[in-house]
C-alpha cells in the first residue's frame, strides 16, 4: 500500500517514520515534508496546499491511502474532496472538522451534547462581549473563534487587560479575521492532559494518555508555544478517569456527532483540565497533536498503516492498535526568538550523535542550505526516546538533546517531571 502523509513537522515526520515501519506500507510520501521525513519517505512537492492541489497530486502518485496531518487542510474540506473522487483518506470531513475550526461550534456542540466543559458565552459584539464580562470572576480566558496558530486564547488577569483582548479581538490586530467572534469563558485549573482516540464515525478507540508542555520557560511560565515537549505514560491517568473520559467526552462526542449528521471520522484530541470536578474539555482538535504524536508513536507497537487504513474504510479494529508499555519523551529545540518573532538560518550540528545514543530526533523547522541542514521555523527538532521508567526515558532523551547544536537553540529541562512528582522518580512503570 502506497500511503501519502499531508503536512510538513515533526508529527508528519513521526507519523511517516511508523508508517515506513508498516508492513502493510510498501512506500511512504509526505508531502510537502521536510529533511527529516526524506529519511524514511519519498518527499513530494506541491503545487499548491489547497485541497485540489493535495488531490492532484495523490491521483499522479496513485496513493492507496492519505493521511491528514495538520488541522488547515481539514477544515478546508480535503476529505470532503478526496472522498468525493473515490479516494481513500482519514480524516474528518469539514463539518466535522469545525470542532477544531470554530470554538464556538465546539462550545455549543459540548452544551448540546452534555459534556464537561468551562461555561462561557459566545459573541460577535464587541460591546456585549464586554457587558458579559460581568458574568465571570478573573482571570477569565478570551478565544479567538477561528483558527489562530495556537495565538487564539487569552488568560486576563483583570478586567482591564479582558477589555484590551477584546478590543484586540474584534479589531483584528490580534490575530486577524479569525477574532471577529470570540467565546469568553470560565477559568479552570488543574493538570492539562492530551487524550487522543481514533474514530472511524460510529466507535472510537483511545492512544495512550499524553502531557504537552505549552509555555516557552519551564514551570509553566512565559507565552505560549506550540509545545515545548511532551510525553506518555500510561499511569498520566488513572483507570476510572480513563473511564469517564471514554464515556462522558470521545464515545458521547462521537455518538452526539453521528446523530447530529455530522460523523466524526479521524483523530479525535480532547485537551483536558484535570480539575477537582472531574477531567473538562478545554479544547478539542480534529487531529494528532504536535508534540504529543512524537511521544505516542514513539510507543506504538503496532501497524500503523494497516490501523488508519481499516479506521478509512469505516471500522476501527482494537485488534489492530498496541503500544509498548514504556513511557517515551519528546523533547523539543527551538529556534532563537520563537514564540516571538524567529530567527531562521542557523546550522544545525549533533543530529547523528544524538541518534547514536539511540533516541529518534524528528525534525519540525528544518532546511537544507547550500548543502547544510539549518534552522527554518520556530520548533526545529523534537528529540524523542523510550525508557524502561520515565525517569529512564527523560534521562536518555537529554543525553541525546546535549549532543545538538545550533546558534539560540532554546530548550525546557523540565519536560516530563510533573510525572516523576507524581509518582516519584524510582517508581516502576504501570504493571512493572
Ligand atoms: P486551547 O487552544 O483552547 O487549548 O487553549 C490553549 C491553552 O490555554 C490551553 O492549553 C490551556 O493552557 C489554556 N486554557 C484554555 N482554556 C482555558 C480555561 N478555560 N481555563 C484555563 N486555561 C485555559
Ligand atoms: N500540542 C498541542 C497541539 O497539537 O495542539
Amino acid at each position: 500500500m502506497k500511503v501519502l502523509v499531508l503536512g510538513s513537522g515533526g508529527r508528519e515526520h513521526a507519523i511517516a517514520w511508523r508508517l515506513r515501519q508498516s508492513p502493510s506500507v510498501s512506500q511512504v510520501y509526505v508531502a510537502p515534508g521536510n529533511p527529516g521525513c526524506a529519511g524514511v519517505a519519498e518527499c513530494l512537492t506541491l503545487d499548491s496546499t489547497t485541497p485540489e492541489g493535495f488531490l492532484a497530486l495523490a491521483r499522479r502518485t496513485g496513493i492507496d491511502l492519505t493521511v491528514v496531518g495538520p488541522e488547515a487542510p481539514l477544515v478546508d474540506g480535503v476529505v470532503d474532496l478526496f472522498v468525493s473522487k473515490g479516494l481513500l483518506i482519514f480524516g474528518p470531513a469539514q463539518t466535522a472538522a469545525q470542532l477544531e475550526g470554530s470554538k464556538i461550534f465546539s462550545k455549543r456542540f459540548m452544551e448540546r451534547a452534555g459534556i464537561p466543559t468551562a461555561r462561557f458565552i459566545s459573541t460577535d459584539d464587541l460591546s456585549s462581549a464586554k457587558e458579559a464580562l460581568g458574568q465571570f470572576t478573573y482571570p477569565v480566558v478570551v478565544k479567538a473563534d477561528g483558527l489562530a496558530a495556537g495565538k487564539g486564547v487569552v488568560i486576563c488577569p483583570d478586567r482591564q487587560t479582558a477589555e484590551a483582548t477584546l478590543d484586540g479581538m474584534f479589531s483584528g490586530a490580534l490575530v486577524g479575521a479569525a477574532g471577529a467572534k470570540v467565546v469568553i469563558e470560565e477559568y479552570l485549573t488543574g493538570e492539562e492532559v492530551s487524550f487522543i482516540g481514533l474514530s472511524d464515525g460510529e466507535r472510537v478507540l483511545p492512544l495512550e494518555p499524553s502531557q504537552d508542555h505549552k509555555t516557552i520557560n519551564e514551570n509553566d511560565e512565559g507565552p505560549n508555544t506550540g509545545g515545548m515537549g511532551a510525553y506518555s505514560d500510561s499511569r498520566i491517568i488513572t483507570a476510572e478517569q480513563r473511564e469517564f473520559i471514554m464515556r462522558e467526552v470521545m464515545d458521547r462526542t462521537v455518538q452526539h456527532m453521528k446523530a447530529e449528521g455530522t460523523p466524526f471520522k479521524g483523530f479525535l484530541y480532547a485537551g483536558l483540565m484535570m480539575t477537582a470536578r472531574g477531567p473538562m474539555v478545554l479544547e478539542f482538535n480534529v487531529r494528532l497533536g504536535d508534540p504529543e504524536t512524537q511521544a505516542l508513536l514513539h510507543r506504538m507497537d503496532c501497524d500503523f498503516g494497516a490501523l488508519l487504513y481499516e479506521a478509512a474504510r469505516g471500522q476501527v479494529r482494537p485488534e489492530l492498535l498496541k503500544f509498548k508499555a514504556d513511557p517515551s519523551v519528546c523533547v523539543v529545540l527551538a529556534a532563537h526568538g520563537y514564540p516571538g518573532k524567529v530567527r531562521t538560518g542557523d546550522a544545525i550540528s549533533g543530529i547523528e550523535q544524538a541518534e547514536q545514543t539511540g533516541a529518534t530526533v524528528f525534525h519540525a523547522g528544518t532546511k537544507m542550505a547550500g548543502g547544510k541542514l539549518v534552522t527554518s521555523g520556530g520548533r526545529v527538532l523534537g528529540v524523542t526516546r523510550s525508557g524502561k521508567t520515565l525517569q529512564e526515558a527523560i534521562d536518555n532523551t537529554y543525553r541525546a538533546c546535549d549532543q545538538i547544536s545550533f546558534d539560540g537553540m532554546q530548550i525546557r529541562r523540565d519536560i516530563g517531571r510533573k510525572g516523576l512528582k507524581r509518582w516519584g522518580p524510582q517508581t516502576m512503570k504501570a504493571g512493572g
